[in-house]
């Protein structure tokens, strides 16, 4: 396998030797590899993200539990038709899973015995089950108030919990120190998560006949998926695979909108906020450590962010489950912008989004905020 660690800041290159996860500088580290898959590379292979091996930064042997190849369900909203990834349909219920599978897969590789992790709850499921299939031993931190179903799956797969008071950013703060005595397998920091994200690229195209749809419309906490699919898109479009690198409209909880505030003032970087309550956990990141290159991707692709409100996440929710789909809150904020971006699209533009993850992982809240309205 052939790459190297770079640093997306200052450009240092580094080996890798699983314990290095951000430059000296402080930048983040992107990987430098050339995939080698095209279209027709796929033609035989079971449905799964692995059919596109030939993309991924990773060898045969691989820590899988057959996820990915997730449906593109056409759904008309408000008289549009939006095209809606059913990522909640992943074997621990999120997309976090593509991340996951390709980042265990590595670490194993690499011979390591023990990660930590630290997430709002999903990635940290998503870590802890990829490592109890490949007999890693790992250690998940999340905030105390991550839903329970979450925390309750996190030990169900064996990991150990650690729950962590205060902001998310103290939970990051305390896997970062305890990560001195193992790898740090971080879905923030950690490039092979991005190239387990970024399958969701190759899915939509080949979805789509080996084609781009026009607008994208995802989350941005962390920017997981929306920078692994950015990446994606980047590769198919450089190897000719498709024609362009679709529009990313990136939704932010309005009561947590760092990035959104830095897109409207023209900013690189994402604006210092005191951020209130959200529903939208898996979005509610006040300092994004990637923030500086979400924002570069949204602007190149001549994208755009969504703020949206309490209410219309609630209202968003409500109108997703009586329309039979069980998400989480934090999909429902997406789906309250993607109706939002709807109304102002083209017609006829090809507008593809995601659930991002399932109901169950937060029925308590859901109840909750149905009761609410
Ligand atoms: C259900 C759900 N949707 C969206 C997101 C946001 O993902 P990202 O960090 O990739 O921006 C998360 C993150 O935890 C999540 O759990
Ligand atoms: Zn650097």
């Amino acid at each position: 396998m052939r790459y190297s660690l770079c640093c997306a800041r200052c450009g240092r290159d580094y080996h890798d030797d699983g314990r290095r996860f951000r430059c000296e500088c402080g930048g983040m580290l992107d990987l430098q590899f050339e995939p080698s898959f095209r279209p027709g590379m796929e033609v035989g292979r079971p449905y799964d993200l692995w059919r596109y091996r030939g993309a991924l930064p990773v060898g045969d042997d691989v820590v899988t539990m057959g996820e990915g190849w997730t449906p593109l369900l056409s759904v008309a909203l408000d008289g549009r038709v939006l095209l809606i990834k059913q990522e909640q349909l992943f074997p621990t219920g999120s997309f976090k899973d593509r991340g996951a599978a390709v980042l265990m897969t590595h670490v194993r590789e690499l011979g390591v015995k023990r990660v930590v992790e630290d997430s709002s709850g999903n990635a940290g499921c998503a870590v802890a089950a990829y490592a109890a299939r490949a007999g890693i031993t790992c250690d998940i931190y999340v905030p105390a108030d991550t839903s329970p179903a979450k925390t309750a799956q996190i030990e169900a797969y064996g990991a150990t919990l650690h729950r962590i008071p205060g902001t998310r950013e103290d939970t990051a703060h305390a896997a970062l120190e305890a990560s001195a005595t193992c790898v740090y397998a971080s879905h923030v920091y950690s490039p092979w998560f991005l190239h387990g994200t970024k399958t969701f690229a190759y899915e939509v195209a080949e979805q789509l006949g080996w084609t781009a749809p026009d607008t994208l419309v995802l989350p941005a906490g962390n920017g997981t998926l929306l920078l692994g699919t950015y990446l994606g898109f980047t590769e198919l479009a450089r190897a000719g695979t498709v024609s362009h690198v679709p529009r990313i409209v990136a939704v932010q909880a309005a009561a947590c909108a760092p990035l959104a505030r830095a897109f409207e003032d023209g900013l690189d970087e994402p604006v210092a906020i005191r951020a209130s309550h959200t529903a939208a956990e898996g979005i509610a990141i006040a300092t994004p450590m990637r923030g500086l290159q979400m924002l570069a991707a949204v602007r190149s692709t001549g994208g755009s962010f969504v703020p949206v409100s309490e209410h219309e996440i609630v209202t968003s929710l409500r109108d997703c489950c009586r329309g039979g789909w069980f998400i989480e809150p934090t999909s429902a904020a997406v789906m309250a912008g993607a109706r939002r971006y709807a109304r102002t699209a083209a017609p006829g533009e090809t507008i593809v989004t995601a659930f991002t993850g399932h109901g169950l992982k937060a029925a308590a809240k859901v109840a909750e905020l149905m009761e609410s309205l």
